[in-house]
């Protein structure tokens, strides 16, 4: 009679929850499931998440260029805007490479596709290039009505990402409009202030003798001066004149001769070239 073991005794027998084996497999177990789960919640929405971040620029190229308006498809007002590459040392147009999936980042770190800037010559502080970039052209019934370059550089934390666009002078600014930095609220982040983007517009770039003057001073810029250096004076930001400082480099390292500069030589278009 003693033999016959109480319900209990026998079910810890069978099954020890308890045990360090069964915790570990049901720890690893679980860690596993759930680990599959991330990676493939990860892959399945890496689509749509790059496809999110395409739309987002789009976006803020067509407010930089003031063409968005509320409610607005982005992707069909996006479409009457003409997205070419070009060769940044040439300044000519390239069809080799779409601009619609080109990488500048990847690029820039590619030994064939990326350049190393020369320490001398790299303001914006971002070391290498790649050897194309992206341009985006406005047009209306006369032709081209504004060139929108992207634009980047080293902020006080971290690589500020954005557009300019210019007028089709090439010398006029229409807008500049950051989509991604890791500048401090309050401070730095009054890059995103619209009423100092709204300072830039008809700022120019450059001077009649070619030499690029822009530059977010420190203070309020003194409109009307004798030598009227306001003209390629913004504003500074109160708190945040090294971020400032990052915005005046990065700005004229991209409309520079190692920038830029070449290919908006050809700005203002004679009539029979727009
Ligand atoms: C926590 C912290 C965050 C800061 N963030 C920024 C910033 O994003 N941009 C910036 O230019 N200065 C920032 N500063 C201030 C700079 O260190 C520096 O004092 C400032 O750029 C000087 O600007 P001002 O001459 O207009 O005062 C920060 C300072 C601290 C302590």
């Amino acid at each position: 009679m003693s033999d016959i073991p109480t319900g209990n005794a026998g079910e810890k027998k069978r099954f020890d929850r308890d045990s360090v084996r069964n915790t570990l497999v049901v720890a690893i177990g679980l860690s596993l499931v759930c680990s599959v789960l991330v990676a493939s919640t990860a892959v399945l929405l890496k689509p749509r998440q790059e496809r999110n971040e395409e739309l987002f620029r789009q976006r803020i190229i067509l407010e930089v260029a003031s063409l968005m308006e509320p409610g607005a498809d982005v992707s069909n007002l996006f479409s009457t805007i003409e997205s070419r590459m070009i060769d940044l040392e040439s300044g000519e147009y390239v069809d080799t490479v779409d601009p619609a999936t080109f990488d500048a980042g990847a690029a820039a770190g590619d030994p064939e596709l990326g350049v190393a800037i020369p320490a001398n010559l790299d303001i914006a502080n971002i070391k290498r290039r790649a050897r194309y970039a992206p341009v985006f052209l406005v047009r209306d019934e006369s032709g081209i009505a504004q060139i929108i370059l992207p634009v980047y550089g080293s902020g006080l934390w971290a690589t500020m990402y954005g557009y300019l666009a210019l007028e089709n002078d090439g010398v006029t600014i229409a807008g500049l409009r950051f989509y991604d930095h890791g500048e401090t609220p309050g401070l730095g982040d009054q890059i995103d202030r619209p009423d100092w983007r709204q300072i830039w517009v008809g700022k120019k770039i450059k001077d009649p003798g070619g030499d690029v003057r822009i530059e977010v001073i420190r203070g309020v810029v003194q409109a009307g001066s004798i030598s009227d250096d306001s003209r390629f004076q913004i504003d500074g930001m109160s708190g945040a004149t090294l971020t400032g400082r990052g915005v005046t480099n990065l700005v004229r390292y991209w409309t520079g001769p190692h920038g830029f500069g070449p290919y908006l030589q050809q700005f203002p278009l004679s009539d029979d070239a727009s």
